[in-house]
């Protein structure tokens, strides 16, 4: 199968794009750019949000199926500047499905836990209403809506809470803070499910294979809360000199207004009998062992 990827240089990208290859597919990656410092292999440079550059890139390449992990994901960023989250998230999304709609292109659209307002208390399914709080969710969204409305067979694949050895996660920063501050501050009062993109990327190359399209929920099992995480990242990372000490959400100062409530059930693999994502306590220990190998 030929797979491109978009964002292929990011976090998830990266490990998407080797989870692919281990599948024995043929890899094209693409990407707006590459992180400073970042070694990554050969790449072809294509911007989502201009057509041309999408519809000769997709053309030249013919893939199978497209995984399309590339958006603007400072979430801060977007409340600063949503007509960026809307040019990147929903007008790149749009373009991507659209070549891929015309060419009977595959397209598996990541996307998040942050369609949801949070207020439902509960695991949230495929089937849940949405109601993001803040331009990167809406923007997403719009994402969301412009791949089912023009691309036959996609897949939505949710996600949250994302780490990775290959970017910026919460416990990757974590581990850093740790090693100049005795006292970190974490908010207690947010509920979610973190996910390794190892996992997420595993799961991502098994689908793409199915006839199955449609709406999933993908995420590490359990859930916590940032100072949840916070405390077991230290653990599994040997810092005994840190203190973490919760704190409200409401003290945090950030621009955006996030769910306090976001965990994802997989619904849609329960119903197939294919839900076997590990606990997220697990899959963090992984990722603090990659991390040590790196
Ligand atoms: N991180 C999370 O916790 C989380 C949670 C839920 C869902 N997701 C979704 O998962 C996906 C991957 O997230 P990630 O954390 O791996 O993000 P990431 O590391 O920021 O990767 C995204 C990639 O997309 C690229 N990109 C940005 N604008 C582009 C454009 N106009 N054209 C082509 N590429 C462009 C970025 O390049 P630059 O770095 O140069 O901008 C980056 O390489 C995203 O769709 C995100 O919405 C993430």
């Amino acid at each position: 199968m030929r797979v491109l990827v978009t964002g292929a240089n990011g976090m998830l990208g990266i490990d998407l794009c080797a989870a692919l290859e281990a599948a024995g597919c043929h890899v094209i990656r693409t990407d707006v750019g590459v992180r400073e410092g970042a070694v990554v292999p050969p790449w072809e440079p294509m911007n989502i949000t201009d057509m041309q550059s999408v519809a000769s890139v997709v053309l030249k390449h013919q893939p199978d199926a497209i995984v399309h992990s590339a958006a603007y994901t400072d979430v801060d960023g977007c409340t600063r500047d949503p007509d960026l989250a809307y040019r990147i998230n929903a007008l790149g999304t749009w373009n991507v499905a659209a070549v891929c709609g015309a060419h009977n292109i595959i397209m598996a659209y990541i996307s998040t836990d942050f369609v949801f307002d949070g207020t439902k208390n509960a695991p949230y399914t495929e089937f849940d209403t949405v109601n993001p709080l803040s331009p990167y969710g809406a923007s997403k969204l719009a994402g969301e809506k412009v791949t089912a409305q023009l691309c036959r067979k996609h897949f939505i694949i949710r996600t949250s809470w994302l780490f990775g050895v290959h970017g910026k996660s919460f416990p990757g920063t974590m581990i850093n803070l740790a090693k100049t501050r005795s006292e970190l501050n974490i908010v207690c009062d947010q509920t979610g499910s973190p996910t390794h993109t190892v996992d997420l990327a595993n799961t991502v190359t098994h689908l793409i294979t199915s006839p199955l399209y449609g709406t999933y929920h993908v995420t590490n099992s359990g859930h916590c809360t940032w100072f949840d995480l916070a405390k077991r990242t230290l653990e599994l990372a040997g810092v005994t000199t840190t203190e973490v000490k919760p704190i409200p959400a409401s003290t945090w100062p950030s621009p955006t207004v996030r769910p306090t409530y976001s965990v994802l059930r997989h619904f849609s693999l329960e119903l197939q009998g294919k839900d076997n994502l590990a606990p997220w306590e697990v899959a963090l220990e992984h990722y603090i062992t990659l991390r040590g190998t790196e």
